[in-house]
């Protein structure tokens, strides 16, 4: 049977902040999918990821299509209308049209999508992120998928011993998808090359190169490209497929104990390392640290397991702690270099507006 994966996710109000979507939100984003979902959607999850509302669906649909992205966007339609009733922080802030118009790509929610002929089991994991942006995956993903020191299978398994191809894309492009396709691991270093830049190329997807298979597929907006101001952090989502032919559960995970530094964290314009948390848990500090969830899930016939939550074990207590310790210590230098983004990466305009001031100041001595 050939299904869908589909995640659709969007920060349409939270409480206290930027923290976390209140629980009438969550409850409202389910009952309309629940009531509306019946004929489009074969089944659906919901959970949220700091202040990030995501529906995970299986479907028969394909990707990007109407009615499912409809379903999605009309759900968060109504998560905005309690939102806006309980007076929520930012209501409705990923929503960046008025109307939906057949597509929620480039509308503000980020999207993951893969089709594929179901196995007779199919385990897979959902990855959702806060406070950080698409390129937050490239590394982790990259030593999944290419580096034998994190993957085991790329040397233990015959079903990896042709690698995998990497479908990245140009993000800083705005006139449509600019994409190049890379091979692990003859083209490694040219993937290492692309990928060091996290603000520019990004893994948009992976391929088996042993069955052709569809294993990746990573939300690759811009939200600060689409809206041309700050609107948020884009909160990247994922799907990986996982075993046989694609790493193990725990080969897609273990690069994530790294807790690389991402950008994103406080006004989405600071350096911050990644922190991978539990189920529906917020942000907290300088309204951070950047978070990733991880839920594994198997979906028969397109009909999803309860999640198993990867990172609620005790190995990941050790790593919170040893990220919250980086986070710690990347906060002790403010906004001097290496801790808050580049000019370019600002969410907020207050630098530009304060450098159009200063200009005029400034003068060459003779
Ligand atoms: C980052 C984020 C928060 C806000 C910050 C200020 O992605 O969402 O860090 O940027 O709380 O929020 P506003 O500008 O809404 O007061
Ligand atoms: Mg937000
Ligand atoms: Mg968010």
């Amino acid at each position: 049977m050939k299904i869908t994966l589909s995640i659709i996710k969007a920060d349409v109000g939270s409480i206290g902040g930027h923290l976390k979507p209140s629980a009438q939100l969550l409850q409202e984003v389910k009952r309309y999918l629940e009531e509306k979902g019946k004929g489009i959607a074969l089944d659906f999850f919901v959970a949220h990821t700091g202040d990030d509302c995501a529906i995970l669906f299986s479907h028969t649909r394909g990707v990007g299509n109407d009615k499912v992205h409809k379903l999605a966007w009309d759900a968060f339609v109504a998560g905005t209308n309690v939102a806006k009733k309980e007076g929520l922080y930012g209501a409705g802030q990923d929503l960046l049209k008025d109307s939906f118009s057949g597509n929620v790509r480039g509308m503000g929610p980020a999207v993951a999508e893969m089709e594929f002929e179901e196995r007779p089991n199919e385990p897979f994991v959902m990855f959702c992120a806060d406070k950080t942006d698409p390129g937050a995956y490239n590394l982790p993903i990259y030593l999944a998928f290419a580096d034998p020191m994190y993957n085991s299978g790329l040397i233990l398994s015959p079903n990896m011993a042709k690698g995998f191809k990497f479908t990245i894309m140009d993000v800083s492009y705005t006139e449509g998808d600019r994409i190049i396709e890379l091979n692990a691991p003859e083209e490694l270093y040219d993937i290492a090359a692309l990928l060091r830049d996290n603000e520019r190329f990004v893994i948009e997807s992976i391929h088996s190169r042993e069955t052709g298979e569809i294993a990746v597929s990573v939300s690759t907006t811009r939200l600060h490209n689409i809206a041309g101001k700050y609107t948020g952090k884009d909160d990247p989502v994922m799907l990986v497929r996982v075993q046989g032919p694609f790493p193990a559960t725990g080969e897609a995970l273990a690069p994530f104990n790294i807790g690389h530094y991402v950008a994103g964290f406080m006004r989405g314009s600071h350096t911050g390392p990644l922190m991978p948390v539990k189920i529906n848990s917020s942000v907290s500090y300088f309204d951070g640290p950047p978070v990733v969830s991880a839920l594994g899930f198997c979906v028969h016939e397109g009909k999803l397991t309860e999640p198993a939550d990867a990172f609620d074990h005790p190995y990941w207590d050790y790593i919170r702690q040893q990220v919250s310790r980086k986070a710690t210590e990347i906060r002790q230098q403010g906004f001097s270099g290496a801790a808050m983004l580049p000019y370019s990466e600002l969410e907020y305009g207050g630098i530009v507006k304060k450098m159009e001031k200063l200009e005029p100041k400034f003068k060459v001595r003779k």
